[in-house]
């Protein structure tokens, strides 16, 4: 049997053509993940020692990280024994992910393309997540695509997700022109490990582009609850094209939150214009203090990484869902 060592020497079995990523899962371990696609490159791991190979094409990794090593968990699947310079998460590990049938409660239009969806699950089987994890719906025919929860864990178990119509998508054909209260769908999940981290530091950045802005809600109002934040400081920074986009003011009077909306395309604007990147360095925020959890898309958490990272901040400290294609 080959085996996959962690470097926390956490270690489990990998079958033939079985990919990392699921071979940890299937043991109950968790890996860093988002998008399991090759896509968003938040599972890339350095091989210490022993091969893999790809199962399919890594397109997320540069040549410079080939180079050096890094593969996708999601893509490879282990050819001998091999040892990962990464750790599993833990806690994360022992919530299961599970295919569950799910109602429309209510469905609720926040702009021109964006749609409040409220799902239910039977009564007796209430999704267990943690605010920042997303799920995949899955409708007619098996189409399947990904979206944050928007809410933290609720008593009634109901879960909000927040719907961008892309042109021409598939799925959003159904949710924008035909879903109605009541549809019954299927939903997977928890799924992925954008979520709050333990740390000592005491500024927390959240940036989020368009319904990137889901998940962060979900961890705010977890914050929120938690009976002592730990934090001296959050900076909330919300990137949209015009006003109409930002859908939603945050309202959470017990944290020390700082909300700055960043518009890029309305010149007659007196806000803040530009991106969310490039309004964090702008407002000389102190990095290496900081936590940063970036939801949205790809291109903003590429170059947010890029900048923040050469600016002083840790790329440990920097943890992201990129809303990436599904196909
Ligand atoms: C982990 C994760 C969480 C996500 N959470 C959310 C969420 O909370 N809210 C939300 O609105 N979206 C979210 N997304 C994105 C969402 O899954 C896709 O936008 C969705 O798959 C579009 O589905 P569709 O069937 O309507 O379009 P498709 O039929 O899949 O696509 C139609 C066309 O648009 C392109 N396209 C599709 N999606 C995107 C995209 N995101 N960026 C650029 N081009 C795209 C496709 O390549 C294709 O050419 C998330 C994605 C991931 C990976
Ligand atoms: S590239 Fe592997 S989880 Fe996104």
């Amino acid at each position: 049997m080959l085996k996959v060592m962690l470097a926390n020497q956490i270690h489990f079995d990998c079958q033939p053509e079985q990919r990392i990523l699921e071979a940890a899962r299937h043991h109950g371990i968790i890996l860093e993940h988002s998008c399991r696609t090759g896509r968003c490159g938040v599972c890339k791991a350095v091989v210490v020692s022993g091969e893999t190979t790809a199962l399919q094409p890594e397109v997320s990794l540069t040549e410079s990280q080939l180079a050096e090593g890094y593969i996708l968990t999601c893509c490879r699947t282990a050819t001998t024994s091999v040892q990962l310079d990464i750790e599993d998460l833990g806690a994360l590990g022992k919530l299961q992910v599970k295919t569950l049938p799910c109602r429309i409660d209510h469905l609720q239009p926040l702009t021109d393309d964006v749609l409040e969806v409220t799902l239910r699950t039977p009564p007796a089987i209430h999704l267990g997540y943690v605010p920042g994890q997303y799920v995949d719906m899955i409708g007619k025919d098996g189409l399947r695509r990904s979206y944050s929860i928007a809410n933290a864990p609720r008593n009634d178990g109901k879960l909000t997700l927040q719907i961008r119509k892309v042109p021409d998508g598939e799925m959003s054909q159904y949710w924008f022109s035909e879903a109605k209260t009541n549809d019954l769908l299927r939903l997977e999940g928890p799924l992925g490990t954008f979520s709050l981290r333990k740390t000592n530091l005491k500024q927390i950045i959240l940036l989020a582009t368009g319904t990137g802005i889901a998940p962060i809600k979900s961890l705010l109002e977890q914050l929120s609850a938690a009976a002592r934040p730990g934090f001296s400081r959050i900076h909330l920074y919300w990137g949209g094209r015009t006003e109409q986009d930002i859908y939603w003011q945050p309202k959470f009077p017990n944290l020390p939150l700082e909300f700055t909306s960043v518009l890029s395309r309305s010149p007659e604007w007196s806000g803040r214009k530009g991106y969310v990147q490039h309004a964090v360095l702008e407002d000389r925020l102190n990095l290496p203090d900081a936590v940063v959890y970036a939801c949205g898309s790809e291109a903003m958490i590429h170059s947010a990484h890029d900048e923040l990272v050469a600016e002083g901040l840790s790329g440990k400290n920097f943890f992201s869902d990129a809303f990436v294609s599904s196909n």
